[in-house]
């Protein structure tokens, strides 16, 4: 029993292995992307997602429409819903993210998406990583700011491959042992390094943090290193600095150091756990937004997940939009719209930070989801 199931194991190992290096390969020749500054039609999908997603997403849509009531009136940009993404439509079909829905995604330029229930265990993979993975959206952007305290970081997420790539096609000897895979590509690292080092030159920082725990996942992380250090050469005004991500979590909450730091540059799993503990410590994770971007799509979400507790607890009206709506920032920054995002930035910033008349604090004794809603839609 125990030789036939190593016999299958080893079987599925080299088919992966084949997907991966095929993987490597198409990533290696590089994709077309589109230049929103002079595009004529742009479509934007809107995806409500579960739990608490349709309540935020309700204010996303709202202050979206707002913003581009010129550009919709005009033709120029499309806002199109996406149906069939929630978790009920994905276990009718047993499908992470539904075929159709699929379909209709790639007919949009990016997709602005609330949070997806990921169920624990069983086989369906989270539709996130789907999405990510299908649409190819390699880079996890998630800037953090705190001003009083001089932070101002901003995180590049791998968001491909690491122990996401192959995260629900791992091993299992019943009883036995279980075993997951973490994947590294020359080509998926240095895309991302590439965008990190972009990004630290055209925004004036002068240094880049490359988190790994190279000391250990050798393999893997080693090469994730070596490749951003072989990147960061074409990039001599900017230092390149090793840290290892237990330390580097460390740092974060350490008040005297960490508003040395600029960008980060990491692996999905640690860029994954890191964003949330920056985001606590811009106000939680419900105030941070993310940006998935790839060459040819770009899906933008909110940190936190569909919160299906408060819905239980009846508490669903009172989510807090910001995350999403910081979301909407950066889409609309990524469609060459700055004077836009500013806009929703200031008011953003005037509604949390400045005015407050209106405040979320994600319970029944604060606002509503939708009293902040209007709130803002007063000041954009
Ligand atoms: C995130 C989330 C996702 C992730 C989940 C929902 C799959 O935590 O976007 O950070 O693990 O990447
Ligand atoms: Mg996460």
């Amino acid at each position: 029993m125990t030789e036939e199931m190593i016999a299958a194991a080893a079987g599925h190992f080299e088919t992966l292995l084949r997907e991966q290096l095929r993987r490597q390969a198409r990533m290696a020749q590089g994709a077309e992307s589109k230049d929103y500054a002079k595009a004529d039609h742009i479509v934007i999908g809107i995806a409500d997602g579960d739990g608490i997603g349709p309540i935020i997403m309700r204010e996303a849509r709202r202050a979206a429409e707002k913003l581009l009531r010129g550009e919709i009136a005009s033709g120029r940009v499309e806002l199109r819903e996406i149906r069939g993404l929630t978790l009920e439509d994905r276990l009718a079909c047993a499908q992470a993210v539904p075929a159709d829905a699929l379909e209709a995604v790639k007919g949009c330029d990016v997709l602005l998406k609330g949070p997806t229930t990921t169920p624990k265990g069983g086989t369906l993979e989270s539709a996130n990583v789907t999405l990510r993975r299908e649409l190819d959206l390699y880079a996890n952007v998630r800037p953090v700011c705190v001003p009083e305290e001089g932070i101002d970081w901003i995180f590049f997420r791998e968001n491909t491959e690491g122990e996401y790539a192959l995260g629900s096609r791992g091993i299992e000897i019943p009883g036995e042992l279980t075993m997951d895979f973490k994947v590294t590509t020359d080509a998926g690292t240095r895309r991302i390094a590439r965008m990190a080092f972009e990004y630290a030159r055209a925004n004036g920082k002068n240094r880049v943090a490359i988190v790994t725990k190279a000391n250990i996942m050798k393999k893997t992380d080693g090469m994730f290193s070596r490749i951003a250090h072989e990147v960061a050469s074409d990039y001599p005004d900017i230092e390149a600095e090793d840290w290892y991500i237990d330390i580097m979590t460390a740092n974060l909450v350490n008040p005297a150091v960490r508003n040395r730091f600029q960008v980060f540059l990491l692996p999905n799993l640690y860029g994954d756990i890191i964003t949330d503990e920056a985001a606590q410590i811009q106000g939680g994770v419900g105030t941070a937004g993310s940006a998935n971007l790839g060459s040819r799509y770009a899906m933008f979400e909110a940190v936190h997940g569909s919160a299906p507790r408060k819905i239980e607890s009846g508490e669903g009206d009172y989510a807090n939009p910001a995350s999403i709506l910081k979301a909407l920032e950066l889409l609309l920054r990524h469609i060459a719209m700055p004077e836009k995002a500013d806009r929703l930035a200031e008011a953003l910033h005037l509604c949390t930070e400045t005015e407050r008349r209106v405040v979320v604090t994600g319970h029944r004794d604060g606002a509503s989801c939708r009293e902040f809603g209007d709130y803002l839609l007063e000041k954009l």
